[in-house]
């Protein structure tokens, strides 16, 4: 009860000021107090102020027009306010509409809030908050609401707790609207919830409700919308349901639902979205389905059903999307399917249906995915599945399809994602498949394709991933795809001649190159060693010959290499053992000689990946080589360390300096203007009288001469500098700077003061007491205390954007995250951005922030911080992460110095290295925002959540 202990105050005191003043005077003064009690970072309150203006034309607020006037509606959606929410607003007599959405409220909601809730309110919006504590309603006792006409209550995406309370229908019985999605609710659903006669739209979705769906929500007549999806809920779908007449749409996605679907679902003539995915639920699609001529999106995927896709199908002529993959549905695809005429979404892969594709299918819709990979279907790829143009999603891939592409197909330019692999298909590729713009995925691998890829022309700007593994491919490889960003290029087992072109060298963002089984000779091209982002790369089984090029040591990220079955000579390059990174060598059967490196991915090569090379000698005990009879040197080298070196000078230079207070001169900075040493004027200001009581002009103009880079590692008074060029950053000014200056939080390095010269900026942070850069305190930190440092960065970042701060730039273990010597991760906010040379012109956003954060994530999960292809861009790290943690077992990435912590925190740290993954997508869209992140770090470390799999379906096929 202590954190709301002024508030109950003010709201026993509301009762006795009303009967003091006048209702005007009230209001008034209450909306006086709000702006008094709530942190408003925008100044979007600066009207509500005690001038003479009235209330009534106050920012946000809105009168009921009569000439009495008083307050009917409060909208303050995303102002960036915080604090605690202002409960006066609740109460003021003559409120219609109250609206605090998306703002950073925090806090719980006091039973006397609600008890004291105005009669006249009819709409309370306080979605996207950070509101925590129980949902304080409950029908009798002192607490009860009195004749509440709430029609719309919106509580949504908050951090509740406890249960949907069992008195929310006595407490407003005229509901309409209820939204409780996104919280972290537990318990049932209540079945007095039926008891909300007038509810329209129930959303419980996103939360941790257990139990059955209550039968009695069939008696809710007037429900139009049920969403309760995301939860845990188990049981069979109540029949009653199909009293729900008037019922638009219907989502009951991911939870533990059983049995059959209803057939009373016959009754639901108005439903138009359908949606039981992600379920348990059995049986077959009941009949009664195709009834319900207004569907327009139907969806059962992932469950359990069985039996046959009916040719009723055809009644269902609004249909849009149909899906019904992963289920056991037999039998063959209606040809009705042909005849839906909006039908643009067909998926209905891994199911077990057979024979043959409609012929018509495409023709008589207006399809733009389908998918219908994992299946047992025969024929031909049917000629028209284009028709539309709009096809972006062509998935068939595993069945047994034979014959050729199609003609109406191979110049589909619309398709972005082609998946044909392990099929029966022959021919030769069209010469239009090749040229297909928007392509980024095209896996044609298994099957029987032939003839030359070379000689045509390659135009797919847009392509990152090829597969032609697996087919009767001939000739020479082409040295160009037509795209500049090509990041996994697979032409394996074919019958591919001629040498690797040194075009690929190009390739700048290859993560991985599979070329085995092919008649490919000559020598790997010096070129690769371009490729910086390369993680795998498998030239075995050709007759490839010279030897390793010296610059595959310097890959930043490369984890495996596979040169086996070939006729490389001469000697294993010594530094191919000092890459951090290689996980994986095969060497074997080659004419390699000399000694083995005994360092590296060399250490765990046993005798098969070395074996047929009978020059070499040396290695390790596993190796079974005889020993070299020169003394070969063994430097012990745990991993190399890439220093991001020149980039700082231009980047944000930051200084650690130690000041010793005995030291310290006279001449402290409060000056507004100060001379200092031949530096010209500066104008200071100081934030934090106390922490910059450690400045010194002598120590300001050091740390400008030196300007250099340094970590402080010891005790004593550290303080930070951070000098940059003024000219670089022109919109740079004292207001920005002032704000971070007033900007405190606990994860974060405050300044403590600041400076202007005409030509300099220099921030100035607070000292922190035994703070040590990230990356050095790293390896000795545990899997619990790095989840702190991930949280508590994530809550400063969280806040930062909350304010409209960004970092401007990378975050990194070495730059900008401090342990205190309380353990406690601090974030040095870089102020600055960086100036138009290395910026690139980027606009950095939120979820530029986000990326950076992943960023340190996977640092924090594989311990390697260092590791970094390019100062300022990460993406070879996150890239070979990616591949790590998508291929291979945990043990390969997971940081070595937290080995021993695997078994216990395994599932955790999965589901963090998956976060790490979304917050660094390509896609700025698909990144999380900081908030969520926040959420999600903290319930996956409490414990598994749901999010998992929900992330899972996110993925494309
Ligand atoms: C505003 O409020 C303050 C303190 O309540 C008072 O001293 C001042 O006179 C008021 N100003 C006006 C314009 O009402
Ligand atoms: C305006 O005042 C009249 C009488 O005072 C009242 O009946 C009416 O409901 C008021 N209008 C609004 C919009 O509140
Ligand atoms: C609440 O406010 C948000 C905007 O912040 C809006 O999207 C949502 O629809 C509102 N809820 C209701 C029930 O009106
Ligand atoms: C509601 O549905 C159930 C089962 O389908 C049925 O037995 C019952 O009669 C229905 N109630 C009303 C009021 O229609």
């Amino acid at each position: 009860m202590r954190p709301y202990a002024s508030v109950t105050l003010l709201l026993h005191l509301l009762p006795f000021l009303s009967t003091c003043f006048s209702s005007e005077e009230y209001e008034f003064r209450a909306l006086l107090s709000v702006r008094s009690s709530i942190s408003d970072p925008l100044n979007v309150l600066s009207s509500w102020s005690n001038s003479t203006t009235s209330f009534c034309n106050w920012h946000g607020i809105t009168c009921d027009g009569n000439s009495t006037s008083h307050v009917s509606i409060v909208r303050l959606s995303a102002k960036n306010l915080s604090g605690s929410l202002p409960f006066v607003l609740f109460s003021l007599p003559f409120i219609h509409t109250l609206d605090l959405s998306s703002n950073g409220f925090s806090g719980g909601i006091p039973p006397e809030a609600f008890s004291n809730l105005s009669s006249s309110l009819r709409y309370l919006n306080l979605t996207n908050n950070h509101l925590s504590g129980p949902i304080p309603l409950r029908s009798n006792g002192p607490n009860k609401i009195i004749n509440s006409s709430l029609e719309i209550l919106d509580l949504s995406n908050n951090y509740f707790t406890g249960g949907v309370p069992d008195g929310i229908s006595d407490d407003f019985p005229r509901l309409k609207v209820l939204d409780l999605g996104g919280n972290s609710l537990r318990g049932p659903i209540p079945s007095s919830i039926s008891k909300l006669r007038t509810l329209e739209f129930l959303t419980l979705a996103s939360n941790e409700l257990v139990g059955r769906i209550p039968p009695e929500l069939g008696e809710i007549t007037t429900l139009r919308f049920i969403y309760v999806g995301y939860n845990n809920l188990s049981g069979e779908i109540p029949p009653e349901i199909g009293n729900l007449t008037a019922l638009n749409h219907l989502d009951l996605v991911y939870n533990n639902l059983t049995g059959e679907i209803p057939g009373s679902i016959r009754n639901l003539h108005k439903l138009r979205y359908l949606f039981l995915y992600q379920n348990r639920l059995s049986g077959p699609i009941p009949p009664s389905i195709y009834n319900l001529t207004d569907l327009i999106s139907l969806d059962l995927s992932e469950n359990d059903l069985t039996g046959e896709i009916s040719e009723e199908v055809i009644k269902l002529e609004n249909l849009e999307v149909l899906q019904l993959f992963s289920n056991r549905l037999e039998g063959t695809i209606p040809r009705s399917i042909a005849a839906l005429p909006r039908l643009q979404v067909l998926q209905l892969w891994s199911n077990r249906l057979s024979g043959e594709i409609p012929a018509d299918l495409g023709r008589g819709n207006n399809l733009t995915v389908l998918d219908l990979s994992s299946n047992n279907l025969t024929g031909g790829v049917p000629e028209h599945l284009c028709y539309s143009r709009r096809l972006v999603k062509l998935i068939l891939f595993s069945n047994f399809l034979e014959g050729e592409i199609p003609g109406g197909l191979s110049g589909c330019r619309s398709l972005e994602r082609v998946r044909i692999e392990n099929n029966r298909l022959s021919g030769e590729i069209p010469p239009e498949f090749t040229k297909l713009p928007l392509v980024y995925y095209l896996d044609a691998s298994g099957n029987g394709f032939s003839g030359r890829i070379d000689g045509r022309s390659w135009e797919m700007p847009a392509l990152q991933m090829l597969s032609l593994a697996r087919n009767d491919l001939a000739g020479p490889l082409p040295d160009s795809f037509g795209s500049g960003s090509i990041k996994n290029l697979d032409l394996s087992e074919n019958h591919f001649s001629g040498g690797i072109p040194a075009g690929f060298g190009r390739f700048s963002e290859l993560a991985r190159l599979k070329l085995s089984k092919n008649q490919l000779s000559g020598p790997i091209p010096e070129a690769i060693a371009e490729c910086k982002k390369l993680v795998s790369l498998d030239v075995s089984k050709n007759q490839l010959s010279g030897e390793i090029p010296a610059g595959l040591s310097d890959l930043p990220v490369l984890t495996e290499l596979d040169l086996s079955e070939n006729r490389f000579s001469g000697e294993i390059p010594q530094d191919l053992g000092k890459t951090g990174t290689l996980v994986f060598v095969n060497f074997s059967h080659n004419h390699f000689h000399g000694s083995l490196p005994a360092t590296g991915a060399f250490l765990s090569a046993n005798a098969s990946s070395i074996a047929g090379n009978p020059g070499l000698c040396g290695g390790t005990a596993r190796s079974g080589l005889p020993p070299c009879t020169a003394a070969v040197e063994k430097t012990p080298c745990r991993f190399s360390v890439f220093f991001p070196m020149a980039v700082l000078l231009i980047l944000m230079l930051s200084v650690l300096l130690f000041l010793l207070i005995r030291r310290r001169r006279r001449e402290h900075i409060y000056l507004k203007k100060v001379e200092i040493n031949g530096n010209g004027v500066w104008e200071v200001r100081v934030f934090d009288e106390k922490a910059s009581k450690g400045i010194t002009a002598n120590a300001l103009s050091t740390s400008i001469k030196e300007g250099k880079f340094a970590v402080h590692d010891g005790a004593g008074d550290g303080m930070l500098f951070a000098v940059r060029n003024a000219t670089d950053i022109p919109r740079i000014g004292w207001a920005e700077v002032t704000e971070m200056g007033r900007f405190r939080h606990r994860n974060v390095v405050g300044l403590a003061g600041a400076c202007r010269s005409e030509t300099s900026w220099v921030l100035i942070y607070e000292p922190v007491n035994g703070g040590r850069s990230l990356s050095v305190a790293l390896t000795e930190l545990s899997w619990e205390k790095r989840c702190r440092v991930a949280v508590g960065i994530a809550r400063a970042l969280h806040c930062l954007h909350l304010r409209g701060m960004l970092l401007h730039g990378s975050l990194t273990a070495d730059n900008n995250v401090v342990l205190d010597g309380d353990g406690v991760a601090r974030l040095l906010v870089n102020l600055f951005p960086p100036g138009i040379e290395e910026g690139k012109g980027a606009e950095y956003t939120e979820k530029s922030d986000v990326y950076s954060f992943g960023v340190l994530l996977v640092g924090l999960l594989t311990g390697r911080c260092h590791v970094d292809a390019e100062a300022g861009k990460h993406g070879g790290v996150v890239e070979w992460a990616r591949h790590l943690y998508s291929e291979c077992h945990l043990d390969t990435w997971i940081d070595p110095a937290m080995r021993g912590q695997h078994a216990e925190y395994r599932d955790e740290m999965i589901r963090t290295m998956e976060l790490a993954v979304r917050c660094t997508s390509v896609d700025p869209m698909e990144r999380p925002c900081m908030k969520e992140v926040v959420k999600v770090l903290v319930k996956s470390i409490e414990k598994p959540g749901p999010w998992i799999s929900k992330i899972k379906r996110a993925l494309p096929i």
